[in-house]
């Protein structure tokens, strides 16, 4: 949540790349957008509320002089949309600005102690507090630097933070973080900070983490980072991203989310091309361990539930699974040594994630993380981490991530059932070659029902609300489904099983209401076939998503989305959910909405 961008180069103004880096960030959220340079010893400031190229069009973000900046774009927590809440903050005098991702708790006591001592604050904002107080350390002696580090020291909360002062005699950029990503890019007579690599990555390929408790001093011609807790500096190798540039632009398509749907089928070949011993020390760990624990939030955690069924039907182990904001309320307190926590994010950023991880840490637990991002805060937390293939994802609802979390578990319990002995070899065997075949069907399927999707929205963009039912492993798959429509075209919908649909939402159902079915030709078939009569007999209209010969299922639909072939069961959610994003997609334009940048929603949640 919230975008962060910092440069500071040798020469030229740094305002036109500040603004192209807001744009690649403002996935992180686009209420607001505001951006600081300095030049002449003169802080330039324009700040506003409202997307990036509004904002643009008004202030004409590109002509502020200097080779320093930072810029934000925000996700509000403390206060609403407004200029005055918009980032950057200053100091009483406009010499120090500050942008800041995260929360500050005590921001109420700082506020009040600010005020007292005679400090003036416009905004409603936690991060305010902050410019103050690096103003009162700075009015006593101290640089920069210094007065960043004893500010870190009053303020309680997540955070990371990027600042700069016109008091500096050398052009830098200070930065600093606990529990909210930054990290920093070097080229020469160039240094980036960013809460995210694609920000920068037109620019440069090699980057330097900064950890949780750390503090960096940017100048054109380097970066030096200490510890703060006792100041000692860190050396740290930097780091080649093999993503490209081009990964993080829309290629043609006219939206992040479509050509991350097309994307699909090359993401899950690049994951299924993990290396064996890497999957085979995540399945060790699994399986010396008594109890499994499977912890994601949003779509992570619907791949975690496909992925409890892999495991359970091909190794015969049954993962608990249990939402990563709820684990530290109940489950948590069973937890010892001898458990393995599946910890599953594809922005390694999640702060219900990370707090649910170092709660399974403090037990002993080991936790094996599944994400996409290199680097990212999960890697350093878990005993174990597995990268997935996607490449960045910038459309804020997950689509392709989801994709190789469902291949990385698909690997993981493949590999757990060759040491759990639970099924045959042969069938493991007849498992991994479908897998192999996964990502030309995951591509067959987009072609075939893009533009049914599309017609279908046409037909239906008006119907208020949806049920997405589903048996086994299809549960996950209507989830997603569901969440995918509410997210982006803001339609009431909600996922089901089909078993449980009769006891409760079918007296939703009433002639014309939608209900869309996943239906693979699996081994729950024949009970969907009956759950599709009972609603059907309620008068409702059925959306199903079935394989492509299955013309009985095809004859009790209104409307079928067709799967080119027989799937293997346990895999069915890669491939049955693809219609469903399809047709959130085209709902979200019929409807005129972004899909892009659903309300309220930012790419990585990172508050409580
Ligand atoms: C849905 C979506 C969210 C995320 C959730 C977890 O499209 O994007 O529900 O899945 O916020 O995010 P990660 O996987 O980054 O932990």
């Amino acid at each position: 949540m919230c975008g962060i961008i910092g440069v500071v180069q040798k020469h030229g103004d740094v305002a036109p790349f500040l603004h192209q880096a807001l744009k690649r960030l403002e996935y992180r959220g686009y209420d607001s957008v505001g951006v600081t340079t300095i030049a002449a010893g003169r802080l330039y400031i324009k700040k506003e509320k409202g997307k990036i190229e509004e904002v643009h069009r008004r202030l004409n973000l590109d002509d502020m002089p200097g080779s320093i900046g930072i810029g934000h774009t925000r996700w509000a927590t403390h206060g609403i949309p407004s200029m005055l809440n918009a980032h950057p903050h200053f100091d009483c005098n406009n010499e120090i600005s500050v942008v800041h991702n995260g929360v500050i708790d005590n921001f109420l006591e700082l506020r009040a102690e600010l005020k007292e001592k005679g400090h003036v604050l416009k905004s409603e904002t936690d991060t305010e507090v902050i410019p103050h107080l690096i103003e009162d350390y700075m009015r006593d002696g101290l640089n920069l630097f210094q007065a960043v580090k004893e500010t870190t020291k009053r303020i309680e909360g997540t955070y990371a933070i990027v600042v700069m002062s016109t008091r500096e005699e050398v052009s830098r950029i200070v930065c600093t973080r606990d529990g909210n990503p930054l990290v920093i890019g070097r080229k020469e007579d160039v240094s980036y900070v960013s809460s995210d690599i694609p920000a920068f990555l037109p620019m440069t390929n090699d980057m330097i983490l900064l950890l949780d408790g750390e503090i960096a001093s940017l100048t054109a011609d380097g970066v030096r980072i200490e510890k703060l807790a006792d100041n000692s500096e860190v050396k740290r190798e930097g780091i080649k991203i093999s993503w490209t540039a081009d990964q993080a632009q829309k290629s043609g398509y006219p939206h992040f989310m479509l050509k991350e749907i097309h994307e699909q089928p090359e993401a899950i070949k690049n994951t299924l091309r993990l290396r064996d011993d890497v999957i085979r020390e995540a399945a060790r760990i699994i399986h010396s361990s008594k109890r499994v624990i499977m912890l994601a939030m949003g779509t992570s955690g619907h791949a975690a539930q496909a992925g409890r069924h892999m495991f359970a039907s091909i190794a015969g182990v049954l993962p608990v699974f249990e939402l990563a904001s709820d684990f530290p309320d109940t489950v948590y307190r069973t937890l010892t040594r001898n458990d393995c926590v599946i910890a599953i994010t594809q922005s390694g950023e999640t702060t219900d994630t990370i707090s649910a991880v170092k709660y399974a840490k403090e037990s002993g637990a080991k936790v094996v993380a599944i994400t996409n991002v290199v680097g990212s805060s999960i890697t350093r937390y878990a005993d174990y981490t597995i990268l997935t293939q996607a490449g960045p994802e910038i459309g804020v609802a997950a689509t392709k991530t989801f994709m190789v979390q469902l291949a990385a578990l698909a690997l993981l319990a493949l590999s757990l059932g060759e040491l759990t002995g639970f099924v045959d070899a042969s069938v493991i065997e007849r498992k991994r070659k479908f897998l192999q075949r996964a990502p030309d069907i995951v591509s067959e399927t987009i072609s075939r029902n893009e533009e049914l999707a599309r017609r279908l929205a046409g037909q239906m963009y008006d119907k208020p609300s949806f049920l997405f039912l589903g048996r086994g492993v299809s549960i996950a798959t209507a989830e997603e489904g569901a969440l995918k429509l509410k997210e982006i075209a803001y339609n009431h919908a909600e996922a089901y099983s089909a078993g449980e649909s009769k006891h409760g939402p079918i007296a939703l159902v009433q002639e014309d209401y939608p209900v869309v079915f996943v239906a693979p030709n699996d081994e729950t078939r024949s009970r969907i076939i009956g759950n599709i009569m009972e609603m059907k007999a309620r008068g409702a209209s059925i959306v199903s998503v079935i394989s492509k010969d299955d013309k009985e299922l095809a004859s009790l639909s209104n409307h079928v989305f067709t799967i080119p072939e027989q799937i293997e069961a346990e895999f069915s959610t890669m491939i049955f959910v693809v219609p469903l994003q399809l047709f959130s997609y085209y709902m979200a334009l019929k409807k005129g909405y972004d899909p892009d940048k659903p309300r309220n929603l930012a790419k990585s949640v990172t508050v409580l």
